[in-house]
């Protein structure tokens, strides 16, 4: 390789390199924001990492004032699978402070919130009606969507290259994606030093997320051949590159190849997902797991299910993803991987206790994303799998 660093336009600007958060002004010229407002999770609130973005910000004279908790310019009340309360909360600061775009800085949690306070800021419909169903998202209002800016802090959701965000309804416990095609960052600014401070099981748990996207995306039997391709080699990379990580936290190497695993699953899973994010929607929106790691928990499960479709093609791809041994040989391989990661291997040990399984049927029925499983999905089938996994 000649150098790490590189700027991409596909599938949007991405400035990609260790040390780019200092273009963040610049990247918000770009995206044409004069006064941004910086939205992040709670815990990454006084993070140092938020410091220095909020910094190179206030040096650009984006925003003014003390850069602390308090600072204009900066919205943290964000919980991890956020909701519509936060997203409620963050559309009154936009508008209060009279901001004309969104710096989304963070995991998964701050991007896809981020996301919608661009999105739904100008909307006057509630956000439920731009749930990603049929054509819905053409009811936005779409010259009234403000720009982002999109800078990851982890390494897996890929939401900084995608056009919806997740988030979750209060009232009924349930994760809706919302879908906007200028949902999509305008500029994503793609620095692995920013992933440095990851704890290592959220190195894994989140790393977990693009392995489950590109491996789902690339089972799903739905025609799209160059997401097909980007599965493969977003597979690869993870294979290659996540234990480093999370075993040597401070390999720059190793963090970027993440990144950019992350953005590939994101890009790839245009082709479809399955029963890893059907059941781990609805788990995580009523029992508050972490995203990446319950999709990791499914995923040896969702593999038995799913062989006599996908076999074939996982045989294809052993040479180049570097696996001997078949599908079979996959198989133990995700085990092994997982049990490397710290992965438990069943939901209760991640927190899923007192489960009410016809409920999580019922959900992930529902789910959007059963529809790319290989093997269509039903009560019995899904019954068995959350059978299995408790
Ligand atoms: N929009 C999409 O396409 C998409 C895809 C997959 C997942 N998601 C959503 O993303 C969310 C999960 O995102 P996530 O897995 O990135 O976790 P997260 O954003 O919830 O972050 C997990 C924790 O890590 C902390 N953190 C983040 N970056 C850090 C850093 N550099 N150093 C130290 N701590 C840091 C956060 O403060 C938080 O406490 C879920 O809500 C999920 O549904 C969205
Ligand atoms: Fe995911």
């Amino acid at each position: 390789m000649t150098s790490f660093t590189a700027n991409w336009s596909y599938p949007t600007n991405v400035r990609f390199g260790a040390g780019r958060i200092g273009e963040l002004a610049d990247a918000c010229a770009q995206a044409g924001i004069k006064h941004p407002l910086l939205v992040t999770d709670r815990g990454l609130a006084d993070a140092a990492i938020t410091r220095t973005a909020l910094d190179g910000l206030s040096r650009a004279g984006l925003i003014s004032g003390a850069v602390s908790k308090q600072s204009a310019g900066l919205f943290a009340d964000v919980d991890p699978n956020p909701s519509d309360a936060n997203l409620a909360a963050g559309v009154q600061a936009f508008r209060a402070g009279h901001y004309d775009g969104v710096v989304a800085f963070g995991g998964g949690s701050g991007l896809d919130l981020g996301k919608m306070v661009a999105f739904m800021a100008g909307q006057r419909r509630p956000v439920w009606d731009f749930e990603d169903i049929d054509d819905w998202w053409t009811r936005a209002d779409a010259d009234a969507i403000f720009p982002t800016v999109a800078v990851p802090t982890t390494a897996g959701t890929g939401s900084e290259v995608g056009r919806a965000s997740v988030l979750t309804k209060l009232d009924t416990l349930q994760k809706k994606i919302i879908f906007h095609p200028r949902v999509l960052p305008s500029v994503v600014i793609c620095d692995p030093e920013l992933t440095i401070g990851l704890p290592p099981t959220l190195t894994a748990g989140t790393g977990l997320d693009a392995f489950a996207h590109c491996v789902e995306a690339f089972s799903s039997p739905h025609f799209h051949p160059m997401s097909q391709g980007i599965a493969l080699e977003g597979m690869r990379l993870v294979i290659e590159n996540l234990p480093r990580a999370y075993n040597q936290p401070n390999d720059l190497q190793a963090r970027g190849q993440m990144m950019a695993a992350g953005m590939m699953g994101a890009v790839a899973f245009q082709k479809g997902l399955g029963a890893i994010h059907a059941l781990s929607h609805p788990i995580g929106a009523i029992h508050g797991t972490h995203h990446g790691t319950t999709n990791a928990v499914c995923m040896p499960a969702v593999l038995r299910l799913n062989a006599p479709a996908i076999a074939a093609r996982f045989d294809r791809a052993r040479g180049y993803i570097g696996i001997d041994g078949g599908f079979a040989g996959f198989q133990a391989f995700v085990d092994e991987f997982n049990a490397s990661l710290g992965i438990p291997r069943t939901l209760a040990e991640i927190g899923v206790t007192d489960p009410d399984p016809d409920r999580l049927v019922r959900e992930a029925l529902a789910d959007p994303s059963c529809g790319g499983n290989p093997i269509p999905l039903t009560a019995e089938n899904l019954r068995g799998l959350l059978l299995e996994l408790l």
